[in-house]
């Protein structure tokens, strides 16, 4: 017989076997060895608010029957919580997901999208998924170069323009002025995703009100990480009606689940839970920008529950990474220069917070000799 059989798509045939983030469990499956302390994905190490977790508990007991495609009651929530409509509101399985659907319903296989080079991949991943073309900007200073990305998304004639506010891996922020000048320096007919993942850490001033009624900006924001539920993936993207449509038609009607829905519903509720988590991760930035100090490593100012120690070099920097995982921790660094020059490190529980310390100084030692 023939050597014949169905072929995928030229375009899949095409993509790089690449995913977006090695997990820590493949990287513990290599090691032969679990992490300890696992600080290299930003999760809230807090967990959920314990009426999510009782939320989510009474959940699993109703697991026979499909969630509600609809996600009604936590729309209408999330519709009071911002003053917007229902209609405004699309709930997903993360930011990633709904990424993908942004892409898929906006961008043209061949047009361009816009992306800070080295900022969070999963977006450059759908888009290279759904056949379009990357334009990566440098980052300026430590932070998102905003003249720069308008610059490139006038000159490709970009769609698409991504930006993390706060962003990963920087921490950094523009404030909410700051964000409207550079939506009106984009073109007319390019969309700005302004991705929230971060921003219940963040100062006031770095989130725009949310009006959901700009026809070119579409915000999306997460439950995995102030809320604490990464493991449940649960988001949801704000836009207006019109946008959230396009959505519609598109995404992945039962593909959010029960006890994801129950959960956020019931986390959305807990606000003081919110706001004393919160409040000790910003005793943790300050912790660790003070060991930064001590042991001569500058950090970089975030706005986010993680910080970037910068090593200064890149080598170093991989040393350092090295000699944590050595000591059972999970960190990341930054993919791309100038940032492959930082460990980033999530802030965690004080108590984890106390062994990173510890194993920092370890490592740093080691590496010094
Ligand atoms: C900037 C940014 N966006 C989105 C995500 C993922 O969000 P979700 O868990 O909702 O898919 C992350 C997770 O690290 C992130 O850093």
């Amino acid at each position: 017989m023939a050597d014949e059989r169905p072929a995928t798509t030229r375009l899949v045939a095409g993509l790089p076997a690449t995913v977006p983030f090695v997990a820590p469990e493949a990287m513990e499956r290599q090691r032969g060895r679990p992490f300890q302390l696992r600080l290299g994905a930003n999760e809230s190490t807090f967990g959920p608010s314990p009426r999510a977790v009782e939320a989510m508990r009474a959940a699993a007991s109703e697991m026979r029957w499909y969630a509600d495609p609809e996600n009604y009651d936590l729309r209408a929530a999330l519709a009071q919580h911002h003053q917007v409509s229902l209609e405004q509101i699309v709930v997903g399985s993360g930011i990633d997901d709904l990424l993908g659907l942004a892409v898929r319903a906006y961008l043209e296989p061949g047009a361009t999208a816009v992306t800070s080079l080295g900022a969070y991949p999963t977006f450059n991943y759908h888009v290279a998924g759904y056949g379009g073309v990357l334009e990566r900007v440098p980052y300026r200073d430590d932070a998102n170069d905003l003249t720069a990305l308008a610059e490139a998304a006038r000159r490709t004639s970009a769609r698409l323009v991504y930006l993390a506010n706060p962003d990963n891996p920087t921490g950094s922020y523009a404030s909410a002025t700051a964000l409207h000048a550079f939506r009106e320096s984009l073109p007319d007919d390019c969309l700005l995703i302004l991705d929230e993942a971060y921003i219940e850490f963040a100062p006031a001033e770095a989130a725009p009100p949310v009006g959901a009624d700009d026809p070119r900006l579409l915000r999306m924001r997460t439950f995995s990480k102030a809320y604490g539920m990464a493991g449940a993936r649960i988001g949801y993207a704000l836009g207006t009606a019109e946008m959230m449509g396009a959505f519609e038609k598109i995404r992945l009607h039962f593909g959010v689940n029960l006890a994801a829905q129950a959960g956020a519903l019931a986390s959305l509720a807990d606000a003081d839970y919110l706001r004393g988590m919160v409040a000790s991760v910003a005793e943790g930035r300050d912790e660790y920008t003070a060991l930064g100090r001590e042991l001569g490593i500058p950090t970089l100012p975030s706005a986010t529950n993680f910080i970037c120690f910068d090593l200064g070099d890149a080598a170093r920097a991989r040393s350092l990474m090295a000699a944590l995982t050595e000591r059972d921790v999970f960190v990341r660094m930054p993919g791309a220069p100038p940032l492959d020059r930082c460990v980033r490190v999530t802030v965690g529980m004080p108590a984890e917070r106390a062994a990173f310390a510890d194993a920092l100084r370890a490592a740093l030692a080691a590496i010094n000799g």
